[in-house]
């Protein structure tokens, strides 16, 4: 069988395993290095920084390797995939590679808040300009379009009020006019929706979710086509990124059971979001897979599933009524990131500068891999207490 008649479950579990890496082991060990020995000063002389060749510390060791080339696997059309420490990094140094002083950025309204805060100072600070959009635009992104826009940044579902954006449509205009799009897909990883094949050219993972799993690692990934790997890879190497093989090590691990997992937060974040959707005290519920969603028609053409993260209102709750909500939930965590095997709950409140959020007071869910009756019954005790 080759590598791209595989499906992607199989993947998950083969991705990075060559056999020069991992020898008689399962899992290519942790190697760890700074320093790299060469036999003769001819070939120190003659190498280049390469994935795949051992150098330096920073262009990483087998395990570093085994991850970006499983990760790169996973994403038809793509030729490589460049690692970052964390999810954040994985945007800022792409943003940095492809925009110079001078030009403008396309950002989507809603964006993870981080992420804004870069664009809004850091880039501002270096000359280049980010124009907002309604991540609900389509291709009539084409109207924004301006003579210095070089990039369109992407997010979908949107962070905390998850609008799932026409990708394709966008990514299309953005090609004909010769613009680069980068797209956050944290939510819904390469299974539910592989991005270059969509026309994205470098999709992006906050790694610390889906593919850690386990909420104990930060890690990001870029994955490009071919027009932009090179330059990304070594943008980020000039930048001085690299991942710890300890954490590289964890990802790769993550990533064998992602397909499962994956599975089941979705299952369960369903099972939630339909039960809170029959509770009188919530209002919409902000759920890609449900009608309710802004963009559901774009999650039904494009989407192969839908993960563990999704919003809710509720109705007529004020902060402090929002606020003993979370706190009386006994199974789910009052904390940032999501994507590990455990629930969270968060208050959340959208910033927006050109848009209107779907709804107000919203609480964010992450769904985890327990019990969703043991879930809902938790919801439904807290929902209990601020009625009362
Ligand atoms: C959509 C999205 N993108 C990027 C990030 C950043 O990832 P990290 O926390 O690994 O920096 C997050 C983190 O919450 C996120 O939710």
């Amino acid at each position: 069988m080759t590598d791209s008649s595989k499906r992607i479950a199989t993947k998950l579990v083969d991705g990075g395993r060559r056999r020069e890496w991992r020898g008689r082991l399962v899992n290519p060990p942790v190697e760890r290095a700074s320093t790299i020995l060469f036999d003769t000063v001819a070939e120190l002389e003659s190498g280049r920084a390469k994935l795949g060749t051992y150098r330096y510390g920073l262009q990483g060791t087998a395990t570093q390797w085994a991850l970006a080339e499983a990760l790169t696997e996973l994403e038809p059309g793509a030729a490589g995939t460049a690692l970052y420490s964390s999810g954040l990094a994985a945007v800022t140094a792409p943003l940095l590679t492809l925009l110079s002083a001078g030009d403008e950025l396309l950002a989507p309204d809603n964006v993870y808040g981080p992420t804004r805060r870069f664009c809004d100072t850091f880039l501002r600070r270096y000359g280049i300009a980010t124009r907002y959009y309604d991540p609900l635009v389509g291709s009539a992104i084409s109207e924004l379009i301006g003579e210095n826009t070089r990039a369109i940044l992407l997010e979908s579902p949107g962070s905390q009020t998850m609008e799932v954006q026409d990708v394709p449509g966008i990514c299309a205009v953005a090609r004909a006019s010769g613009i680069a799009t980068l797209l956050d897909n944290t939510w819904a990883t390469p299974l539910f929706f592989p991005a270059i094949a969509a026309g994205v050219d470098i999709t992006i993972l906050a790694a610390t979710k889906y593919v850690g799993g386990h909420a104990d690692v930060m890690l990001g990934a870029a994955t490009a086509t071919a027009e932009h790997y090179d330059r990304l890879q070594q943008s980020s190497w000039d930048l001085g990124h690299s991942v710890s093989p300890d954490d590289a090590w964890l990802g790769s691990r993550g990533l064998r059971t992602m397909a499962v997992r994956l599975r089941q937060h979705e299952e369960s974040a369903l099972a939630v979001a339909h039960w809170l959707k029959a509770q009188p005290q919530v209002g919409r519920v902000l759920h890609p897979a449900l009608p309710d969603c802004p963009g559901h028609e774009h999650w039904k053409r494009d989407y192969k599933g839908s993960s563990g993260l999704f919003s809710f209102e509720l109705k007529g709750a004020g902060k402090e009524t929002r606020a003993k909500f979370v706190e009386s939930l006994e199974l789910f965590g009052i904390g940032f990131s999501w994507g590990g095997f455990e629930s969270l709950a968060l208050p959340v409140d959208p910033v927006r500068t050109v848009s209107t959020p779907p709804a107000s007071n919203l609480v964010r869910l992450h769904i985890g891999l327990e019990d969703p009756a043991d879930l809902i019954a938790d919801l439904a005790e807290g929902l209990r207490r601020i009625s009362g």
